[in-house]
């Protein structure tokens, strides 16, 4: 049975590789993302996967998107919450708008985007939530009060949706990749990126692709027992 994913910021970076992976195995993909239209037309047209473009801090138009991808491709049974931000500052000059952004789309957009297609995972007896939360979510880390408080904030929702979900056959679980090799991270400064690398014993940054396969793994039939968990790949950098 053909399997349709929701991937959220699925067309670059981590996301990026979780729809492509997603894909390779069979699911119908559709990508969500914010801003960047050139470079998702060019993920289409590599991959084939549709994209649609919408504010996943916005509950309507998530809403509305997911109708929308309902209707063209199928009803969602694997939800992918991958899509954020970093607005990174020392606590002591980070603004309102700084911690409201990041809140708004890491933390509201997870319930944004899983709350429209639960009742229908619900009626189907079948669901698949995947959290891309952070080990910053698990360590906190300097400069990121507001980015910790949201990916700590994806445990707490994975965990209390996996006791929600169980008995009708949804199961919702989290990753938390460690440093990655995306814009994201790229973006950090040079120095300061070298000095977190040389933190991590595996002693490099982890790829796209290794945490697609964390996913594709949760959103398996086989998966099914695995509920409320959340799965570390860092590069051993820490245990929670
Ligand atoms: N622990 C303790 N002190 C630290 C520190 C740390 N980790 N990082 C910086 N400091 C200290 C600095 O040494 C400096 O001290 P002095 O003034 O005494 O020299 C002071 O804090 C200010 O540091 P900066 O000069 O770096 O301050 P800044 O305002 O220019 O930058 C910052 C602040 C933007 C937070 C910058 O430190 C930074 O980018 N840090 C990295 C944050 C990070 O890891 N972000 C992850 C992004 S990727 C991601 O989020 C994906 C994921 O899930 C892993």
């Amino acid at each position: 049975m053909g399997r349709v994913a929701l991937v959220t910021g699925g067309s670059r970076g981590i996301g990026e590789a979780i729809s492509k992976a997603l894909n390779a195995k069979g699911y119908s993909v559709a990508a969500t993302y914010a801003g960047n239209d050139q470079k998702a037309a060019a993920f289409t047209e590599e991959t084939g996967i549709k994209t649609y473009k919408w504010n996943v801090a916005d509950y309507d138009a998530s809403a509305a998107g997911i109708a929308r991808v309902t209707e063209e491709i199928g009803a969602i049974d694997t939800v992918v919450a991958n899509a954020g931000i970093t607005r990174d500052a020392p606590f002591h000059r980070m603004t309102p708008a700084q911690w409201n952004e990041v809140v708004d789309t890491n933390l509201t957009g997870v319930f944004n985007t899983v709350h429209p297609v639960w009742p229908g995972m619900r009626e189907r007896k079948f669901g698949r939530v995947i959290v891309i939360s952070s080990v910053n979510g698990q360590k906190g880390q300097f400069g990121q009060v507001n980015y910790a408080a949201t990916k700590a904030g994806d445990l707490g929702i994975v965990k209390s949706l996996a006791q929600e979900g169980a008995r009708a056959g949804i199961t919702a679980n989290a990753i938390c990749p460690g440093y990655i090799a995306t814009e994201m991270v790229m973006a950090i400064d040079e120095s300061i990126r070298q000095k977190i690398i040389s933190g991590i014993p595996a002693g490099r940054l982890g790829t796209p692709e290794e945490i697609a396969r964390c996913v594709t793994f949760l959103a398996s039939e086989d998966s099914g027992f695995i509920s409320g968990s959340t799965i570390s790949a860092n590069g051993a950098q820490f245990f929670s």
